[in-house]
């Protein structure tokens, strides 16, 4: 695509720039949809398009909202669009994440759909489309719609770009058509998906659902052979890219050997020499299963009590979306579980679980996964979770357990890992115990496979195969043209 224009639009920037104390700090957020689309467009330059959140956002950018980055060496350029708190009430806190999240996440939280939260998430999805319209430079810009906050989008931008080749994006997973046909504006969602030249998501299941509901709900034509919905007269393919992270990850350059990670956080956390460490990292999120796997260590405890005093569980868990009460009272359950299991379980200045609530910068976490000797994701829904990738690739070592999820999608590719059933605590903790006696060598040989996985689909594929469909479809369009 030598020629073609780049756009990428998502909710959440890259960069955050915040004011504190009168100095302006510069924040990289924690999102595996900024950690996998990051390095993709420091490589291919562009411009991203995505809402100014920070409070000094506004004081770095220029007269036309632009400013270039990755600061220090910018490849590529990040449009700011701003939105109002009651846009931001409406279409970030109210339908995408009291709604969407949860309908499409099955994690037992009950989906909640407000009228007004419907009104100004449509009115932001029209503010982003003119926003495009603004920063494209030509009639058929290639546009990247990332996420669940952007449904209504790729019809939007066809409307006003009816050259563009728009590849949307669902970073989080498709439920069944049955589950997701409680929404009220079902019909208007599909049919904005469905502006796409093509609509991606992680796993082939989710694409089957996909065809599900656009079969069930619309007037649409569907050919399963192709996987391929055809609506309003345009055909938008549906398929399977499983997104994946950069290899080798930039931060990685600069970490110290995993022996001396592993000191500086013995150290920092007063751990014994002889401790073994889990580590959990994440947003403070309810599809993470953070509750689910402090229920299972205690349960490892209870049951081997030979660990009690020898493994420590490190939870480090970035607040998110806090003003939510689904977000704000796990923060609460979490601390008074952990507690909990530190009172049964703690042996004089000993606690087996450490939570640890704040931001974690990217050089942070890689020092935590290198440090430790199992990392467990247990989310109980995921898209893909990118954490189990980050794991894999931090350890160049070759040790350390990774414990995953079978409801991640991530699960479908590392099949070394120890794969688990977050909901059932005690094959949970057996799966620990597990990972806790695992042989060097069958460590070596697990992670080796999980490595040259990761190493051969990363990022660059990910986005590579999505822009080579592209460009294939371009062509043939020209042609009809
Ligand atoms: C998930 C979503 C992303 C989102 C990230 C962080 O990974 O798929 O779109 O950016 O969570 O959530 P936040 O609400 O802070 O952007």
């Amino acid at each position: 695509l030598p020629d073609a224009q780049v756009l990428v639009v998502s909710n959440r920037e890259p960069y955050i720039h915040n004011r504190s104390a009168g100095e302006i700090t510069l924040q990289i957020p924690a999102s595996g949809l900024v950690a996998a689309l990051e390095p993709v467009m420091r490589a291919c330059g562009g411009t991203w398009i995505a809402h100014g959140s920070g409070s000094a956002d506004r004081d770095t950018v220029d007269a036309a909202d632009r400013l270039r980055v990755p600061p220090g060496e910018p490849t590529y350029l990040l449009r700011r669009v701003w939105l109002s708190e009651k846009e931001q009430s409406g279409y970030y806190y109210g339908l995408a994440n009291e709604g969407l999240w949860p309908l499409c996440h099955i994690a037992f939280v009950r989906p909640t759909f407000r009228e007004e939260d419907w009104v100004q998430y449509r009115k932001v999805n029209e503010q982003f489309a003119d926003v495009i319209v603004e920063e494209a430079t030509c009639d058929d810009p290639i546009v990247l719609v990332q996420d669940y906050h952007f449904a209504l989008l790729p019809r939007m931008i066809r409307d006003r770009l009816p050259k563009a080749t728009v590849i949307a994006f669902w970073h989080i997973p498709w439920p069944n058509a049955e589950t997701f046909g409680i929404c009220p504006w079902r019909r208007e969602i599909i049919d904005g998906l469905l502006g796409s030249t093509i609509l991606g998501f992680h796993t082939q299941f989710h694409c089957n659902n996909f065809l599900e509901a656009a079969d069930r709900f619309m007037e649409s034509r569907i050919d399963r052979e192709h996987a391929s919905v055809t609506f309003r007269g345009q055909e938008t393919l549906i398929r399977p890219y499983p997104i994946s992270i950069e290899w080798p990850p930039a931060a990685l350059v600069d970490q110290a050997p995993v022996r001396e990670c592993r000191d500086a956080v013995r150290r920092r956390f007063s751990l014994p020499a002889d401790a073994r460490i889990a580590v959990g990292i994440e947003r403070f999120d309810y599809t993470k299963g953070i509750l689910d796997r402090i229920r299972a260590i205690d349960d490892l405890l209870r049951c081997h009590p030979e660990w009690i005093g020898r493994l420590v569980f490190i939870q480090a868990a970035a607040p998110t979306r806090s003003k939510l009460a689904t977000y704000s009272s796990l923060q609460g359950e979490a601390e008074r579980l952990v507690a909990d299991v530190n009172a049964r379980h703690g042996k004089g200045d000993f606690q087996p679980i450490r939570l640890v609530v704040r931001h974690h910068e990217p050089d942070e976490v890689l020092e935590l996964f290198r440090a430790s000797d199992m990392c467990i994701v247990s989310s109980l829904h995921d898209g893909m979770n990118l954490v189990a990738k980050e794991f894999v690739a931090a350890r160049d070592d070759e040790h350390g357990v990774l414990i995953l999820s079978s409801f991640a999608g991530a699960s479908r590719e590392l099949s070394e890992a120890l794969i688990v059933n977050p909901y059932d605590t005690h094959g949970m903790a057996e799966a620990f115990v597990r990972a806790l006696q695992m042989p060097p060598a069958e460590q070596r040989d697990r992670m080796r496979l999980m490595r040259d996985l990761v190493r051969e689909r990363n990022v660059y594929r990910w986005a590579a195969q999505m822009l080579l469909d592209a460009a294939r479809l371009r062509r043939r369009q020209r042609i009809v043209w």
